[in-house]
């Protein structure tokens, strides 16, 4: 029998969807795919239980109503062997199916821990109001590079993921391939994920971590290995080089005025870690964590007013000649 597809019979009544970027049901890693089937089969005992009981309780009406009460007990004498079996069998299911759900759950338990070991890829991630701060860490340091907001992800490998806060708690949450993992500040956490289909999906932050907790979410890409080693050897290389006049302004000022004071753009003099690595920032598919998709249009209005975009971030409204703006948004566009 098909397990998704009674999920997706079920999906409606629970609000969720079969398909989707961002679907606690879509098992498209090894623990979602557990979680899946655990839900599954609490799902069916749950039900079966809940049936039982609507067909004891209407069994008595009917019993109750077809004969009479004897005047001394207000019950049918005849009744008390049959209670007292439907009774024992009662208790006996109810043993049953908790132990058997308990054990559904130690074995969907044991098989998360089990699904990824051994893992063959390494991430740093880091919370922070509202943002993802991510470095892919290599034996070779100069093979590490930093991005921010977007994980790649091949197919079939197990990773495992290290996850750290700089601020407040938040929870890191890729609903289509594993649970969450809280990032506490102080404390180092970690994850283990082992994607199993290609796609495109959504993380969320998972913890209330203050006014933008909504817009803190993570652009997930699974795909196979090839397309996964062509990403990494582009994320490694330093940012390109300005092509014209327009993206050569852009460059000087990001590169020495207000924008060079957080951001990193590697190959560049703006080196600061306090905001998003911008190195291949156009290679991404949003702005801001999410906030919106990477468009030439949504990036005129971040960088003109960030704070009417996403209220409360860290990065402030700078107040940008036209002519700036236009040399900032063409030198951005060209950091793919
Ligand atoms: Cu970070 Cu909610």
């Amino acid at each position: 029998m098909n397990c998704r597809r009674i999920t997706c019979a079920a999906a409606p009544l629970l609000l969720d969807g079969c398909a989707g970027s961002q679907n606690a049901l879509g098992g498209d890693g090894a623990d979602a795919a557990n979680f899946v089937r655990l839900f599954i089969i609490f799902i069916v005992v749950c039900t079966a239980m809940y049936a039982l009981v609507i067909a004891g309780l209407f069994g008595a009406l009917w019993r109750r109503r077809r004969e009479p009460l004897t005047v001394e007990t207000g019950r049918h004498d005849e009744d008390a062997p049959l209670f007292s079996r439907a009774l024992a069998v009662w208790a006996a299911l109810i043993v049953i199916g908790l132990a058997g759900l308990t054990l559904a759950s130690f074995l969907a338990d044991r098989s998360n821990a089990a699904a990824a070991k051994n893992p063959k890829l390494s991430i740093n991630i880091t919370g922070n109001q509202w943002w993802w701060d991510i470095e892919y860490v290599s034996n070779d340091p100069s093979k590490s590079f930093r991005t921010a907001n977007e994980v790649h992800l091949p197919v079939g490998v197990p990773v495992e993921v290290t996850l750290q806060s700089n601020d407040v708690i938040h929870s890191f949450w890729i609903p289509n391939l594993a649970g969450k993992q809280d990032l506490i500040p102080g404390r180092v956490t970690d994850i283990q994920l082992l994607p199993h289909k290609a796609g495109l999906y959504r993380g969320q932050c998972a913890e209330f971590c203050g006014v933008q907790h909504a817009h803190m979410a993570l652009d997930v890409t699974v795909e196979n290995k090839a397309d996964f080693d062509r990403w990494v050897a582009a994320q490694q290389r330093p940012a390109f080089a300005p092509a014209t006049p327009l993206e050569l302004a852009g460059y000087r000022y990001v590169t020495t005025r207000e924008c060079s004071v957080c951001h990193n753009i590697t190959g560049t003099p703006a080196s600061a870690r306090v905001a998003p690595d911008l190195t291949h920032f156009a290679s991404r598919r949003s702005i801001a964590a999410g906030t919106m998709p990477m468009s030439t249009g949504n990036l005129y209005g971040w960088v003109a007013d960030p704070q009417s975009q996403k209220q409360g971030n860290n990065m402030p409204t700078v107040g940008l000649a036209p002519d700036e703006l236009h040399a900032i948004v063409a030198y951005l566009e060209r950091l793919k």
